[in-house]
């Protein structure tokens, strides 16, 4: 049985006030739920300080992005280390703004992957193709490559601490969510690609999370479905109440 887990991707959103709001609603709100794991990801400058406002909470600590490398020279980036050492637990890899925005390759991404995994930190590896890329048919070929390309080189063991995201980027922001059956078979063929890559106890116990306009008033359906483990929510994790609104999907 695999625990549901449900992540909040704050992007660059929010002030520093802001931020610390959300985090102690969560905190609050969260207290006493069982069989579940939540985590939100600010952005980095906030970590520090999330993090404090979430110690001893039901609500984890994660990273937007990382750098591969364990120090040095590197103007502007943050290392695996110094996630730790503020708390972190999780860091979000690949993710489609990073992948198109800021342009990183499935080669980067798996070194990251393969420094969190060293570090300690437990990647979410995201995966998702662009629409044109659903529509010449490309969808599951597209998942494939992205899927060998970070995870190259990850053994068995380590596939047992990463979570993959499934986001496909047309529902990313747009209010366009994909709907449970589209959701469906991209986490199916996944999970498939676990048992062909490793084997059917990672590809049984390894979660994957849905992402992309995910809300309130569609998560149940979402959720519901067999090889959905969750979801990686992005403006509806800015709020307490839609956050917290998903999260109550999953026990419905
Ligand atoms: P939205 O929920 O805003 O569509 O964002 C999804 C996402 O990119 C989470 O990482």
């Amino acid at each position: 049985m695999r625990r549901p887990f449900i992540a909040g991707n704050w992007k660059m959103n929010l002030d520093r006030a802001s931020a610390l709001a959300l985090a102690e609603g969560l905190a609050k709100q969260s207290k006493g739920l069982d069989g579940v794991d939540l985590a939100v990801c600010p952005p980095s400058v906030y970590v520090d300080a999330i993090g404090r406002a979430l110690a001893g909470s039901n609500v984890a600590l994660g990273a937007q992005n990382v750098y591969h490398e364990a120090n040095g020279a590197y103007t502007g980036e943050v290392s695996v280390a110094m996630l730790r050492d503020l708390g972190c637990k999780y860091v979000i890899l690949g993710h489609s703004e990073r992948r198109h925005i800021l342009g990183e390759t499935d080669a980067e991404i798996n070194k990251k992957t393969h420094a969190a995994l060293a570090g300690g930190l437990l990647p979410i590896v995201c995966v998702g193709e662009l629409l044109d890329e659903r529509e010449a048919g490309q969808t599951l070929d597209v998942i494939r490559r992205q899927f060998d390309g970070s995870l190259a080189g990850v053994s068995e063991e380590q596939m047992g601490n990463i979570v993959i995201a499934y986001e496909p980027v047309w529902a990313i922001g747009t209010g366009k969510v994909a709907s449970p059956t589209q959701a469906e078979e991209v986490h199916l063929a996944l999970r498939n690609l676990l048992q062909e890559r490793y084997n059917k106890g990672v590809a049984e116990a390894v979660r994957i999370q849905y992402g992309g306009s995910v809300k309130p008033d569609n998560a149940t359906v979402l959720l519901a479905q067999p090889n959905i483990d969750g979801a990686l929510v992005g403006g509806a994790s800015l709020k307490v109440d839609q956050f917290m609104g998903i999260v109550a999907g999953l026990t419905k």
